[in-house]
């Protein structure tokens, strides 16, 4: 019998679990673009008061719902304070510009976290010439940042500063309940100070799709009409609420496991010669690792480790991903561990059929 895959490619691999299903099929039903989804209108209610937000709006995917904040905050010819490793900048195929005319300014920050040093100087003056600046994004957790975990007291100095300045803040959460695991506020304290925040169930959460908007009831209300003309606009889509409702009533405790194993991972490969990894950067359920050129490129090594029963993302030449999630344990991690050492000791940089794409946002 052959084993099954160890799959660390992402924490959107997870299938919903039979109660969840269950959850699904009971759930009940009604046109949502009616507001009649009595399960979606329960959602709504459910994360806006959980964040301390006026109103939320459910939509398909997290895309979609930095998408629609985006469009809500913002004018054709606006331009975003954003981190440059951020998801909106590199994994939302020019969504800002293509969907709302939007151009992003990139900051340079660490780890994907920045702060008002970095912001000196960035809004531009009210001059024909330039992009009125409107909106500072903030990822949390940060995905290609590393899985990092924003303080609580720099979302605070940050969204301060950006407020002074007349400009609206958006969190992207697709990973904030890994951030609250981690952090040590609640996810309410971390968003007061923000506008807008989107959410995603089918991370961590392990919620076949879905995310949340939340914010004040204008911002909601124009993010709302952004979801319709994105083609958003969802019908029965109750069964995907019921799923999200039960995730969050029993699936957000269990994301300290994933960081456990994320760090159980970590700390087995960063003994590996010829890998990379600060164990103290792993902060959250992504671990990031880098692998010396002499080696062979992260695509080969993830190519062998397909080979061998594991996959994980290549992120870079160099660099690979690995994620925790709810359907590893932390005997998979352990063995995935394992095999990299294998792959690592018997040598990859002559495997010819590695995969070339290094797509692997999620
Ligand atoms: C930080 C972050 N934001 C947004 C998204 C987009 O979510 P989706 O894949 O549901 O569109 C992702 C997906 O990985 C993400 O990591």
């Amino acid at each position: 019998m052959t084993s099954p895959m160890i799959d660390l490619r992402s924490d959107t691999v997870t299938k919903p679990t039979a109660a969840m299903r269950h959850a699904i099929a009971n759930a009940e039903v009604g046109d949502d673009v009616y507001s009649d989804d009595p399960t979606v209108n329960r959602l709504e209610q459910m994360v806006a008061e959980q964040l301390g937000k006026a109103a939320a709006v459910f939509n398909c995917s997290g895309t979609q719902s930095n998408q629609m904040a985006v469009r809500a905050h913002c004018a054709q010819g606006d331009e975003i304070l954003i981190d440059e490793s951020s998801h909106i900048v590199n994994y939302e195929a020019g969504g800002a510009a293509a969907l709302s005319g939007v151009s992003l300014r990139v900051l340079r920050g660490r780890g994907g976290l920045f702060d008002v040093a970095d912001l000196e100087g960035m809004v531009r003056p009210d001059n024909p010439h330039y992009s009125i600046t409107r909106l500072v994004s903030v990822e949390n957790t940060t995905n290609h940042g590393g899985g990092r975990v924003w303080p609580l007291a720099q979302m605070n100095r940050v969204a301060d500063w950006a407020h002074d300045q007349g400009l609206q803040v958006h969190v992207d959460g697709a990973r904030l309940f890994n951030a609250v695991t981690a952090g040590g506020y609640s996810a309410r304290e971390f968003v007061k100070n923000a506008d807008t925040v989107s959410v995603c169930f089918s991370k961590g959460l392990g919620c076949p799709m879905g995310s949340i908007l939340v914010g004040d009831a204008e911002s909601i209300r124009r993010a709302r009409r952004a979801r319709k003309l994105f083609g958003g606009g969802l019908r029965q889509a109750g069964m995907m609420a019921a799923a999200a409702i039960y995730a969050l009533e029993h699936h957000v405790e269990r994301l300290a496991e994933d960081h456990a194993n994320a760090r159980a991972f970590a700390e087995a490969v960063s003994t590996i010669d010829g890998v990379q990894l600060n164990v103290s950067d792993v902060e959250s359920n992504l671990v990031f690792f880098g692998i010396e050129p002499k080696l062979g490129t992260a695509a080969q090594l993830s190519a062998l480790l397909l080979k061998r029963g594991v996959r994980l993302n290549s992120m870079g030449t160099q660099r690979l991903r690995a994620c925790t999630h709810l359907d590893v344990s932390r005997a998979d991690v352990l063995r995935a561990a394992e095999l990299v050492r294998e792959c690592v000791s018997e040598g990859f940089g002559n495997l010819k059929d590695a995969a070339t794409s290094a797509y692997s946002a999620r």
